[in-house]
């Protein structure tokens, strides 16, 4: 059964105050649509915010998780809709931001019914949007849902995907890191430095292993034992207490575990010089972020940073798409991570402001010239 389209919540231009209600969710981050998709046969109710489009298309991946009310919901799909449109406007790619929000617990809730039904409503948006893995959802969902829809960003090698973007994203986090030392220690070398490691996850250990090769000399933590007794044995990683990471006296810190990773208890204790890692939204708030910069701690904004994970993106949205990828641009776009990293920081000094307001500005005028 073909779900029906849900009610568009779009408010394209305001023309009025701002008022309480729906309307204020999109106010707030200044997106431009909320789409509820609800399908009573699969159980599903989910919703995809798009931010904004570039060229008629925006993307984003798909995260699953239970939510505490439906409006929590939307809101967090719309604050990882105006990311998403920061990091592809930061990259230089044309494509504009949007996610998408599945209401429930992956481990009980997801069926291959309900990927189905939600790849519908993504098709239904006639190519505006373009799903991706997220949090919550894997590279098997996408094969589910590309039976119903072919608007994919991720999706496995055998699928005719760019497989495990993992890859890219612990690449580009490497090139933020050696950006910092460049701009610490006026080189890029990472042979000899004390790096922490927050998160051995699929980032986070591939980030490992290209640091342990450059010679850094690491310290991890992970909430899973196993994976820091991976790294032990294959870096010589020495291991810590997850909750000891932020505030280790190491020279970088590279959170690669959850969002809120620095947070109001713990800024004033992170000893690290750098903090650069893949976590998204990794400050609780840019009051955080500017109060790890007012205490000297040089830090790489985390949609330029994490950026690696999006290089296949432009190529998907093409229509046709071309039989195979061209791995020249992606990595085009993973090694211009380390010069985007300085560009941040050269804007924060043109024009005095933080290096999280000068990573908004680097998007604004790369949006601007993408747009063009
Ligand atoms: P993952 O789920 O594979 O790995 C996360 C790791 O963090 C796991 O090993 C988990 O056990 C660990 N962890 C959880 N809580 C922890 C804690 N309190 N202390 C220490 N370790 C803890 O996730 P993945 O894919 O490696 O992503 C890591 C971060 O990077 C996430 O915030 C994600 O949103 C972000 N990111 C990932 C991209 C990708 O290509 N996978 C792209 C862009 C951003």
């Amino acid at each position: 059964m073909v779900a029906n389209r849900a009610p568009l919540l779009a408010c394209p231009h305001m023309t009025t105050e701002p008022r309480d209600g729906v309307f204020s969710l999109l106010d707030e981050v200044d997106a431009r649509k909320v789409v509820l998709c609800r399908d009573a046969d699969t159980g599903l109710r989910a919703v995809i915010a798009i931010h904004s489009t570039i060229r008629g298309c925006a993307g984003g991946g798909i995260r699953m998780k239970p939510y505490g009310s439906d409006l929590d919901a939307c809101r967090d799909a719309l604050r990882l809709a105006g990311a998403m449109a920061s990091k592809y406007a930061a990259a230089g790619m044309a494509v504009g931001g949007a996610k998408g929000v599945i209401i429930g617990d992956p481990a009980i809730d997801k069926t291959p019914e309900l990927l189905r039904s939600f790849g519908r409503f993504v098709e239904e948006q006639g190519g505006e949007y373009f799903a991706a893995e997220d949090v919550g959802t894997n590279g098997d969902d996408m094969i589910a849902m590309a039976e119903t829809t072919d608007k994919l960003l991720s999706l496995p090698e055998s699928a005719g995907g760019p497989g495990d973007v993992s890859v890219t994203t612990a690449a580009g986090v490497c090139h933020a890191i050696r950006a910092c030392c460049q701009r610490v220690w006026g080189s890029p070398d990472v042979e000899g430095r004390n790096i922490g490691i927050q998160g051995l996850g699929q980032v986070g250990m591939k980030l490992a292993r290209l640091l342990a090769a450059d010679g850094a000399q690491l310290v991890v933590a992970d909430v899973d034992a196993a994976r820091t007794a991976a790294a032990a044995d294959e870096f010589g990683a020495r291991v810590v207490e997850p909750k000891g990471i932020c505030a280790h006296d190491v020279d970088v810190l590279a959170p690669c575990a959850l969002g809120d990773a620095i947070n109001d208890s713990n800024v004033d204790t992170i000893r690290a010089r750098v903090v650069a890692g893949a976590a998204n939204n990794v400050f609780s708030s840019s009051v955080v972020a500017d109060q790890l910069q007012a205490r000297g701690v040089i830090y790489a904004v985390d949609f330029v940073a994490n950026a690696g994970g999006i290089v296949y993106d432009d190529q998907m949205v093409q229509r046709p798409r071309a039989d195979h990828f061209d791995e020249e641009r992606a990595k085009h776009y993973v090694d211009g991570i380390f010069d985007r990293t300085l560009m941040v920081f050269e804007i924060a000094d043109a024009e005095g402001v933080s290096f999280w307001r000068a990573g908004l500005m680097l998007a604004e005028r790369s949006r601007v010239a993408s747009a063009e």
